[in-house]
């Protein structure tokens, strides 16, 4: 079993010390991390240190570069999940080697400063960079290169990453599975439990995700999602947890995401809140004050935050931001925002916390 390096007196749940735990559910040790110190008390200390769950950030090499971002990072965060390096598109290069060095970066930074390492995502049907393309309709030279890339990568992180998304986004807006040259070339169930075991086989104390996105407004999709879960633990897929992205706008109905991770939490498993923004983007011409955004903004934090911390400790996996300040967002970036109006983030583009970051704080925080 692994160490924690983001809560030391705790060991990261494998899936085979998961399903011991799901046994002794209600054992849950209380005790684990010790009350809030005078710092927590007096409201100066940071996420990291309040908060009972790991809270993540996702990174970038060329971000770290820069002193404030990486300084506010390792302060108020306990994980990472690196943006791009370590997707497909970033590791396999166009002769069919790997470039390791900025997810080894990312690796060494979170060692530094005792932060898990969330890794993202061993398969996409998004990215099928030309290394793989090249080898289409060729299904076991194509299959060959699969092995040799999902052994390879989960094998380099073997016990330096707490949990990997091994598959991502796999179901689309209509409940309906996702075609692309990976399904075409491996089969589409079939690539995914292969995926799942071979991660397993490279590093198997890691929790092994299946991650997708929407399913708090799309209830159908969600329910596809679930029934997806099923068919893949049958067919002997090592799903360790499920992973809800959370990109949601200022609009979304209270209690949606509160009953998607409910929802999503009744197979037992644990629940990373991967990728949580809330976006100010909407359809329609918007003049709400800028106070009122955030109140709302802040309120949908608390409830994703409350949701999680409703489940058992064993079932809370991370709470895990996409982007450390709003100018770091993606939502900044085209196609969806290039006027800077998006904040969809903890923090501003100063750097400094907005009652989401409050929201968030008080919800995760130890009682
Ligand atoms: C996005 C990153 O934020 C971008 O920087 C990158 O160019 C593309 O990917 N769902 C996911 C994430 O699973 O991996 C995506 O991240 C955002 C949507």
């Amino acid at each position: 079993m692994m160490q924690d390096p983001a809560f030391p007196n705790r060991e990261i749940t494998s899936r085979r010390a998961f399903l011991g735990a799901v046994l002794a559910l209600g054992s849950c040790d209380a005790t684990r991390f010790p009350s809030p110190d005078l710092e927590v008390q007096t409201g100066s200390a940071s996420l990291r240190d309040t908060a009972a769950v790991p809270v993540g950030c996702c990174v970038s090499t060329a971000r770290l570069r820069d002193t404030a971002y990486r300084d506010l990072l390792a302060r108020q965060f306990s994980q990472i999940t690196p943006e791009w390096e370590m997707k497909v598109g970033y590791i396999a290069r166009d002769d069919g080697s790997f470039r390791f060095d900025a997810p080894d970066a990312l690796v060494a930074f979170a060692a530094e400063h005792r932060m898990r390492v969330h890794g993202t995502t061993l398969t996409w049907y998004k990215h099928t960079p030309p290394a793989f393309q090249r080898l289409d309709g060729d299904r076991p030279a194509f299959r060959a290169a699969f092995v040799r890339y999902v052994s390879a990568v989960a094998g380099r992180y073997r016990g330096k990453i707490s949990g990997w998304d091994v598959v991502n986004e796999p179901v689309d807006d209509d409940g309906a599975l996702r075609t692309s040259t990976w399904t075409r070339n491996l089969g589409a169930e079939d690539h995914m439990v292969e995926a799942f075991q071979l991660a397993h086989e490279a590093d198997p104390d890691a929790v092994l995700f299946i991650n997708d996105y929407d399913m708090e407004s799309k209830p159908a999709k969600r329910a596809a999602l679930m029934r997806l879960v099923e068919r893949l633990i049958a067919k002997g897929a090592p799903i360790g947890g499920i992973g809800t992205q959370t990109h949601v706008p200022i609009d979304e109905a209270p209690g949606d995401i509160g009953a998607a991770i409910r929802d999503l939490a009744s197979f037992g498993l644990p629940i990373h809140v991967s990728e949580l923004d809330v976006s100010f983007r909407g359809a329609r011409l918007d003049l709400r004050m800028r106070e009122q955004k955030l109140a709302l903004q802040a309120d949908l934090a608390r409830e994703t935050a409350d949701a999680l911390m409703a489940l058992p400790e064993r079932q809370r996996y991370a709470l895990t931001m996409w982007g450390l300040r709003d100018q770091d967002s993606w939502l900044r970036s085209p196609p969806f925002d290039q006027f800077g109006v998006d904040h969809p983030v903890l923090f501003d583009d100063a750097g400094a916390p907005k009652p989401m970051y409050d929201a968030i704080k008080l919800g995760l925080g130890r009682s």
